[in-house]
């Protein structure tokens, strides 16, 4: 148990609160969740649901009819065909992760993930006695990683690539050619390759390009997505992986073992997210835009503040040395003296050591506000 990490998000979360309870007014830029209301219409769809008796044990890997409406949309979005057999329903994408690294990596095995990274792929790999293997992730780079110094990680023991595009801290977005040459690499390796594609949706320029759409990928690719980010449905706990044929068994045992299958009723309702209208998922998108252009702007007038303009997700991961400070220093003056709660990029692995994570899932008014009150606390700081 010593092995397992855990997501120092939510402990953030945790200290803003216990401020906000001494009567401080904090505005909260930790939280890797949209602020919107899940759509009226799924939040129906589940009512109805519950109404009509979908209140037992569903199939183990997922209802057939939502494992059918994720294959359809995969196909649609990925380019790739996917059969309803290849789904597998779960509760909350960070199952996937789990699972994956679980059923896939053991002692002997390396690992190699993103570093800045979503912690739970470090903190899995370890758990299961592989070697988490870094592969750094740098702003130099505009947050893409750099497939030459992938290939250098590779030894014989790889086992797995975990990829995370649009990436959680950083907004980074792989493009065709970058997952082309980390597909090369795959195939000359015989790797597996976990495709963490929670953000897919939320991408501002460009297309989002799936890894599995590739040939030669759909059979080495485990693709991660789910419902929480692109319907806001953080609290429903809806999640999917997309599996190669032989995986489809093992992962179904994995589910029987640990949580028996995903709840009926919000299975139904995942089925109305994804064929009922999308026009919620666009107006969220527009104002993520809207919101990320702000904060970005804001950023970058703070002197010691450099900022890139992100193609995906909700996050910003400036670079703050020019301040002085670190990250754990800075997230920390920036909650007690601001009352501004952020992220420190260390949250996220020891390249982000200069970085802060700011999640601008919060109203445009209240990102304002947390700009005027960042900016005194990181300027006088400048020698
Ligand atoms: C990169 C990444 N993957 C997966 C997840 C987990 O998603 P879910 O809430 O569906 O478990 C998150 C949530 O923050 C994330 O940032």
């Amino acid at each position: 148990m010593f092995r397992l990490g855990t997501e120092t998000a939510f402990e953030a979360a945790d200290r803003a609160r216990a401020l906000e309870a001494t009567g401080r007014d904090v505005i909260h830029l930790e939280i890797g969740e949209p602020d919107f209301e899940t759509p009226s219409n799924i939040v129906d769809a589940a009512k109805r649901a519950l109404d009509a008796g979908w209140t037992h044990y569903p199939p183990a890997p997922g209802l057939p009819q939502l494992r059918s409406a994720i294959a359809a949309d995969s196909t649609a979005r990925r380019g790739v065909p996917v059969t309803a057999e290849q789904v597998l329903v779960m509760p909350g994408a960070k199952a996937v992760m789990f699972y994956a690294i679980l059923a896939l990596a053991q002692e002997g095995d390396e690992v190699i993930y993103p570093d800045p990274g979503f912690p739970i792929y470090e903190s899995m790999t370890r758990f299961v006695g592989a070697t988490a293997v870094p592969l750094p992730i740098r702003q130099e780079n505009r947050f893409s990683l750099d497939p030459d110094e992938l290939a250098s990680l590779i030894t014989s023991r790889t086992r797995m690539i975990i990829l995370n595009s649009p990436a959680n801290p950083t907004g980074g977005v792989l493009t065709r050619d970058d997952l082309q040459r980390i597909a090369d690499v795959a195939i000359e390796h015989d790797l597996i390759i976990l495709a963490d594609e929670i953000y897919a949706r939320i991408v501002y320029r460009g297309e989002h390009v799936s890894i599995t759409s590739l040939p030669g990928m759909p059979e080495r690719t485990i693709v991660l997505d789910g419902f929480s980010k692109t319907y806001a449905m953080t609290g429903w706990r809806m999640g999917y992986a997309i599996v190669p044929e032989r995986l489809v068994v093992p992962f179904g045992r994995l589910i029987i073992n640990s949580v028996s299958g995903t709840s009926a009723h919000q299975q139904m309702a995942a089925v109305e997210a994804l064929m009922g209208p999308q026009d919620a998922v666009d107006a969220m998108l527009a104002e993520f835009r809207a919101r990320r252009d702000l904060i970005v702007e804001g950023l970058n007038t703070i002197p010691g503040v450099r900022c890139l303009l992100p193609d995906g997700a909700f996050y910003v991961f400036p670079d703050i040395s020019g301040t002085g400070l670190t990250g754990p220093q800075a997230a920390d003056r920036l909650l007690n003296q601001a009352g501004v709660s952020v992220l420190s990029g260390t949250a996220f692995g020891q390249v982000g050591a200069n970085h802060l994570r700011i999640s601008y899932a919060n109203s445009r008014e209240r990102i304002s506000a947390a700009l005027e009150r960042m900016r005194p606390v990181l300027e006088p700081l400048l020698v």
